[in-house]
Parts: structure tokens; sequence; C-alpha cells
């Protein structure tokens, strides 16, 4: 794409950057039904592209209160080719004044999980149900996930990941939308618009509770095998 085209389409994408999902879905059935050969490069290129320009866009996002005390937006990083992506909670202190996600304790942990996995934070996607942190590590309040989660369905909607773990109970919620929490949800798979995702316990839960280990690694192997069938 030369420079005008991607400002074009960057300004495409700006204005509909509250309802892109329609824009999306037809970007992808273009690119599908493409009978080029590299079409696998045209949609890395094209997930490189929307996910760049959906970052820029929402960097200077003002659509929640907790805009007023970002250092930095949390956007989610990772592999844009991911078959894994993990949704987190929320950014805490580390990761608003880094701007990465999971880059705290609980981000070591994931890092042991991962890399437990056989994987590395190369290979996977990292992204959390809201993308600027609360006063004092609060949990979200229901108007902040809300004018926060369609930027995430959004993202999913273009990484296309086989496979979703969410990590504690707000992003369980959230993406499943029920009201159950983590301790009835964990370890059973469920449909986040045709992609499996698996529910699993916060790495901070399990920095507070060991003991919950085993069965957070449960969940982990239930991952493993699916993504070798
Ligand atoms: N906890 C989360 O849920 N997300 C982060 O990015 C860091 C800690």
């Amino acid at each position: 794409m030369n420079d005008q085209r991607k400002t074009d389409f960057m300004n495409i994408f700006a204005s509909h950057v509250d309802h892109l999902d329609d824009l999306l879905e037809q970007q992808w059935h273009l690119i599908e039904d493409c009978t080029e050969e590299n079409q696998d490069s045209l949609i890395a290129d094209s997930r490189d592209i929307m996910l760049h320009a959906h970052r820029a866009i929402l960097s200077s996002c003002r659509r929640c209160k907790l805009h007023a005390g970002r250092i930095n937006m949390v956007y989610g990083e990772g592999n844009h080719n991911a078959e894994v992506m993990f949704v987190g909670e929320g950014p805490g202190q580390n990761e608003d004044e880094t701007g990465h996600p999971f880059v705290g304790k609980a981000g070591q942990l994931l890092d042991k999980i991962i890399e437990a996995m056989g994987l590395s934070r190369r290979d996977v996607y990292i992204a959390n149900i809201i993308k600027c942190r609360p006063p004092n590590n609060r949990n979200p309040e229901h108007d902040e996930i809300l004018a926060c989660k369609k930027f995430l369905d959004q993202q999913i909607l273009i990484i296309e990941p086989k496979i979703i773990v969410t990590l504690g109970t707000p992003a369980v919620k959230t993406l499943l939308e029920t009201d159950r929490g983590i301790m009835s949800l964990r370890g059973q798979f469920s449909d986040y618009r045709g992609i499996p995702l698996l529910p699993t316990y916060h790495p901070s839960y399990l920095l507070r509770n060991p003991a919950a280990k085993k069965d957070a690694w449960e969940d982990i192997q239930k991952v493993m095998r699916f993504l070798k069938e």
C-alpha cells in the first residue's frame, strides 16, 4: 500500500471506528474470496494495517472517565496472527506506566504459563477488557467496560484467534455476557462469536491462591490439546 492509500484507509477507519464491525467483516470477505496465491500474506498485511490504525485511533480515546487518569492506553500486543489470545481485566500501575499489558508480577506468571505451553509472548496476543487503568486499581465499572468492549470485539475480529483464554471473572463475564463467575465457568469451553473460549483463573488470583495453580494448569492443558487437534 502506498502512503496516500494508507492515509485514505486511516481516514475511513477513523470515521467508522465506533461501528467498524461491518467494515471489518466486508474486508475479510474480500480477502477470503480472492484467489491469489499470496492470500496468507495479504491477510497478515491487512491485520497489521488494521491493528495499527485501530491502536492509533484509540490512543486519544475519551469515551469513558478513565482517560483522565491514564499515562498510557494499554492497547494489547503480541502476534497479529496469533492462534491464542489471552484476555485479562485491565492495566495496573506497571502497565499504565509502560503501555504494555501484563508486565507486573501477574504478567511474570502469565509469561511462565505461556512458556509452559511451549510458546512465547511473540506467539500469542494479550489484551484486556479495558485499556486504561482504573484509579488505585479498583475494579472496572460497568460504563467503562461498556465503552471499551466494542474495541476488544473489533480486535478479536481482526486477529481471529483459534481460541480465546479469558483470565479471571471480569473478562469471562464481559465476553460471554453472563453473570456467572469464574468458579463455575473455568475449564469449560464456551463460544464467543464462533471462536472457542476457555476461561481460567487470573494470574493475580493464582499468586494469592497458589493451590489453584493445579486447576489452572488443567485448563491450560485443555487449551494445548485443542491447539493440537
Ligand atoms: N492484570 C490484567 O488483568 N491485565 C494487565 O494487563 C495487567 C494485570
